[in-house]
Parts: structure tokens; C-alpha cells; sequence
């Protein structure tokens, strides 16, 4: 649809039903008439459940509507609980064939017992039952370009055993380093030795920093076998892709054979913690605590929505009235005007005023 049309229909809406579209205002009463229906999600059954590595590996079933997927992306898992839809993000698991030849697809779950989300999971899922899943989304996508290392510490190894997993033959060298801590912590642990006889030319290093001492940069150069020529893949905690793309670069590999993926956004503790007011609605609150915005909302004890916790599900978006934040995933400092920010990932570097209409006390 052409711009002004677009805009003339979203005003139109926003006049008429207060919603930016037609879809979001019929919504409701296709509730009523469907109960299981939810606009722009795609309705997934639960084929089996299995606990593994702290995780749940969730094998889904889900509906020819559901689009293609390049491994490497992940999905919002969308889950009643106590009568509110909640959603988390989680990469995808499982082979690209899968889904296109059985509609299949598999998450692992990393469970935090006290994670508002995952914690309830456990004792709220089941086999039969139906979950809602968002389209595939990310351009950490394998380019399938060889010889390539994929390097994974802890669950940041779901993305890789997809794009492993989704690999056909194997023409070139490929080396996978998997990180974890103690074989109860191992992920896929019955699958690497088929993988591996799949694939003659593939090095598989499971390293077990319990009985290895922890994969550091230092050793992880070690393991390269001065190939440094190659595409590098990583994905982990935020510190691990960090550390490791920095040794990478140093080593001399080129900035555009490194992709990486991180999970949980590390705040530097050093730092003054600046001022920081947060508009609710009609009340303003004054935020403690340190860390993103969004960890210091949830320390002053406010509930805002938060999806991926990682900048990328837009729903802890919010309007900065004034005041610099940093982006923790880029470094980027805003500029000191009104703008666009997401919590999740933003901290203060000056005092900060920043409001929401969406988000409620
Ligand atoms: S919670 Fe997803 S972008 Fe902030």
C-alpha cells in the first residue's frame, strides 16, 4: 500500500477504534468467536517435552501457514499463564528440513526456577497443549561459507546446533567448540556422535570447563590451528562473544568473518549511577538500583513489559524526554534530546527523563 494510504488507514483506525489497525481493534471479538485466536502468531502443539542441560527441549508441531526459518533465527514463544499472554524469545533449535518436511520445530528452554516466564513453565506445559509462536526473525544466520568455526558457550549453543544440524553435506572443514559446565549441563548430549559420523570433516570439541577449566580466549586460539582465515560463529553469554570476538580481531581474523549472538546484557559496575525518572502513566517514579533501565524499573519495584530482555522484541520500547543513554549492545551514546529507546538495553550516562504511555505501574 502506498505511504499516504498507509497513514490515512492508521488515522482512520486510530480515530475510529483507537488501534493502529483494523486486525488489532477486530481482536477482541475474534477472541470471543475463537478463543485460541491471536493476531500475527502462528498456533504451535506441543509434541513432547523433554528436560535436558537445565533446559526444556519443547518439540512442536506447527501449521503449513508457519513461514521458513534459516537456522540461526529465533521466535517469541508466546504462553498463557495465569490468564496473561507472556512471551519470551529463544532461538530456534532444530534443522530447517525438519520443519519443512515434518512442519517441526524444537526449542530448548533454559529454565531459571525464578524467572517469572521459564520458572512457570514447568508445571504448565504439557504434551497436546497449544502454544503461539512469532515468525522466525535475526541475521545471525550461518552463510554457509567454509571453512567456518561455531563457537558456543552454554545455551548459546541452540542457534549453532541448528545451523550444524541444517547442514546437508559437509565439503570442507568445520570445527564446533561447545562450551558447558559438567556433563549435566550438556546440551544435545545424544546427538553429537551421530553428528559427528555424519560429518567426517567436522571437529567437534566439547569442552567441559568443569574438567577443563574455563574456554578462554587464550585457549580457544589454541584450538584454531592458526586457521585464521576462516568464518568464525559465535554465540554465549554477552562477555563470551565479546571477549572472544576482541581476540579474534586481535589475532588478526577480519571484522567481517566474525558473527556473533549474545545473551544477557552485562552493565559495567564502575560508573556513577545517574538520576533517572520514569513517567507511568500519570505518576512519576524515581528509578534505584543499577544497571539497564529496565533492571533499575524492576529494582524500584515497578512491573514494565519486557519480551527478549536483549533489544530485540521492542516491547520495553519507551519516549526519552532528555538525557544520553548508552546502548549496551553498541556502545552508541543517544544524543541528549527527545527519542526512541528500549530499556532492556539502554543505560543512563546523564540524568534521564523517560516515559511510557504503554507501560503501567
Ligand atoms: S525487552 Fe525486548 S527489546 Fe527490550
Amino acid at each position: 500500500m502506498p505511504a499516504i494510504f498507509q497513514t490515512i488507514y492508521q488515522e482512520l483506525c486510530q480515530t475510529l477504534f483507537r488501534q493502529s489497525g483494523f486486525t488489532a481493534a477486530a481482536e477482541p471479538f475474534l477472541r470471543q468467536l475463537i478463543p485460541a485466536h491471536r493476531a500475527g502468531l502462528y498456533r504451535a502443539r506441543i509434541l513432547s517435552i523433554t528436560p535436558q542441560a537445565g533446559c526444556l527441549r519443547l518439540r512442536l508441531k506447527v501449521s503449513r501457514r508457519f513461514p521458513a526459518f534459516v537456522a540461526g533465527q529465533h521466535l517469541q514463544l508466546h504462553v498463557e499463564l495465569n490468564g496473561r499472554l507472556l512471551e519470551r524469545t529463544f532461538s530456534i533449535c532444530s534443522a530447517e528440513q525438519r520443519l519443512s518436511e515434518l512442519r517441526e520445530l524444537e526449542l530448548a528452554v533454559q529454565i531459571q526456577p525464578q524467572g517469572r516466564f521459564t520458572g512457570a513453565l514447568p508445571g504448565t506445559l504439557c504434551p497436546g497443549m497449544y502454544v503461539h509462536l512469532s515468525r522466525p526473525v535475526g541475521d545471525f544466520c550461518f552463510e554457509r561459507q567454509l571453512p567456518a568455526y561455531l563457537i558456543a558457550a552454554g545455551s548459546g549453543v541452540t542457534p549453532l546446533f541448528s545451523m550444524l544440524s541444517s547442514i546437508s553435506r559437509l565439503t570442507q572443514p568445520m570445527t564446533f567448540i561447545y562450551s558447558f559446565r559438567g556433563q549435566t549441563r550438556q546440551l544435545f548430549a545424544m546427538e553429537w556422535a551421530a553428528l559427528q559420523a555424519k560429518f567426517p570433516l567436522l571437529r567437534l570439541v566439547l569442552w567441559d570447563s568443569e574438567k577443563q577449566g574455563r574456554l578462554t580466549p587464550e585457549r580457544l586460539l589454541g584450538e584454531l590451528q592458526a586457521d585464521l582465515q576462516a568464518h568464525f560463529y559465535l554465540c554465549g553469554p554477552q562477555q563470551f562473544t565479546v571477549d572472544f570476538s576482541s581476540a579474534l580481531l586481535n589475532a588478526g581474523v577480519a571484522k567481517a568473518a566474525i558473527r556473533s549472538e549474545s545473551f544477557g546484557i552485562v552493565v559495567p559496575p564502575n560508573g556513577e549511577i545517574q538520576p533517572v525518572v520514569l513517567q507511568l502513566g500519570q505518576q512519576s517514579h524515581q528509578l534505584g538500583g543499577h544497571g539497564s533501565l529496565l533492571q533499575r524499573a524492576e529494582q524500584t519495584g515497578l512491573t514494565v513489559p519486557y519480551g527478549c530482555r536483549r533489544g530485540v522484541c521492542m516491547q520495553c520500547l519507551c519516549e526519552k524526554n532528555s538525557g544520553v543513554v548508552r546502548n549496551l549492545l553498541t556502545g552508541e551514546l543517544s544524543d541528549a534530546g527527545p527519542g526512541r529507546i528500549q530499556l532492556c538495553v539502554s543505560e543512563a550516562v546523564s540524568p534521564v527523563t523517560v516515559k511510557s504511555v504503554e507501560i503501567s505501574a
